[in-house]
C-alpha cells in the first residue's frame, strides 16, 4: 500500500468513521444472512453485492432502511419468500434492526440462546408459521422494547419462560400450534390482552386465559411413594368406575385428576 493510499485511506476513516463502520456492519449482516439461508423460490436474487453507492442495499426485497440514501437496516420483511435453514444469526450486524418479520417460511433448527444480544432493539418479531424447534429461549425477555412476538405454527416444545412476563411492552403475542407444556406465564395484562386462541393447539400448556393449571404443576402436591400408595387404596373401590375415564378425551381426562385431587383434599 502506497503512503498515499494510506493517507487518503485514514482520513476518510477520520471522517466518516460511525457512519462507515455502522454501513460495513449492516452490508456484513444482509451478506451473512445471504449466505447462510436458502432461497427456492429466488425472492433474493436482487440481493447484489459489490455496488457501494450509498443506500443500495435499501432497494433488495425484504429490507427496509432508516434512510433510502444510508445503509442502515431498519426491518427485515422476508415473510412467505420459502427461505430455508436456521435462525440467521449474522443478523446480530444489522444492530439498528427494529423488525424482523421471517413468517410463513421454512426455517427449522433452535433459536439461539442468546437471542437477545442479537437482536436488542426489536420491537417486532414474527417467527410464526415455521419449523422451528426446541426451547423458546428466556432471554427474549432482554429484547426490552418487544410489542410484537409472533412465534405461532412452529415446532416449540417445553415450557413458556416466567420471565416473558418482564416484557413490558408486549401487546401481541402468540405461541398458538406447538407443543409447549407447563403454565402461562403472567402477562402485563394492562398492554396485553390474552386470548385463549394465542395459546391453542399445544401440548399441555395451562393457567389463564386457559384452564386453571393442576394442581401439581403449580407445585402444590408433589405425591410421593405415600401418597401413591394412599391414592391406590383410596380408588382400588372405584377401579371399575374410573376404567370409563381412562377410555375418554384429554379435557375428560383432566377433569378426572382435579376430581382426584378433590378426593384426596
Ligand atoms: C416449505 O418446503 C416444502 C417442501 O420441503 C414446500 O412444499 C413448502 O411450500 C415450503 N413452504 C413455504 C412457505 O414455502
Ligand atoms: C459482523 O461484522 C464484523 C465486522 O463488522 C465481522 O467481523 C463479523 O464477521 C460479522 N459477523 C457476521 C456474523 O457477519
Ligand atoms: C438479561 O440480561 C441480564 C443483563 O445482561 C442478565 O443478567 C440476565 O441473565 C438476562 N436474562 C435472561 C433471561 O437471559
Ligand atoms: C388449531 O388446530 C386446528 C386444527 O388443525 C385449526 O383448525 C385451528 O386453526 C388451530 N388454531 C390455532 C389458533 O392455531
Amino acid at each position: 500500500m502506497s503512503i498515499a493510499t494510506l493517507v487518503t485511506a485514514c482520513i476518510w476513516f477520520l471522517v466518516v468513521p460511525s457512519f462507515t463502520c455502522a454501513n460495513e456492519a449492516n452490508v456484513n449482516c444482509l451478506k451473512s444472512i445471504y449466505s447462510q439461508v436458502e432461497d427456492p423460490n429466488g425472492y433474493l436474487s436482487s440481493w447484489v453485492f459489490g455496488n457501494y453507492a450509498q443506500g443500495y442495499m435499501c432497494k433488495f426485497n425484504g429490507v427496509i432502511c432508516w434512510h433510502d440514501d444510508e445503509d442502515r437496516v431498519m426491518s427485515l420483511m422476508l415473510s412467505g419468500y420459502g427461505l430455508r435453514g436456521e435462525f440467521p444469526y449474522g443478523i446480530w450486524n444489522c444492530s439498528d434492526l427494529t423488525g424482523l418479520e421471517l413468517a410463513d417460511n421454512n426455517f427449522s433448527g433452535p433459536l439461539p440462546s442468546n437471542i437477545a444480544s442479537l437482536i436488542p432493539s426489536l420491537t417486532i418479531l414474527d417467527l410464526s408459521g415455521n419449523s422451528f424447534s426446541g426451547e423458546i429461549p428466556a432471554s427474549l425477555s432482554n429484547v426490552t422494547f418487544l410489542n410484537t412476538l409472533m412465534l405461532q405454527h412452529n415446532q416449540f416444545t417445553g415450557p413458556l419462560p416466567p420471565e416473558l412476563a418482564l416484557l413490558e411492552r408486549l401487546s401481541k403475542f402468540s405461541v398458538a400450534d406447538n407443543q409447549l407444556t407447563g403454565p402461562i406465564p403472567n402477562f402485563n395484562d394492562a398492554t396485553l390482552k390474552m386470548k385463549p386462541d394465542d395459546f391453542a393447539n399445544n401440548t399441555d400448556l395451562c393457567g389463564m386465559p386457559l384452564d386453571a393449571c393442576k394442581p401439581e404443576e403449580e407445585g402444590i402436591i408433589r405425591p410421593g411413594k405415600i401418597g401413591a400408595a394412599v391414592g391406590a387404596a383410596l380408588f382400588a373401590p372405584l377401579g371399575a368406575f374410573l376404567g370409563w375415564f381412562f377410555f375418554s378425551g384429554r379435557k375428560e381426562k383432566q377433569q378426572h385428576r382435579s376430581w382426584i385431587y378433590h378426593m384426596e383434599h
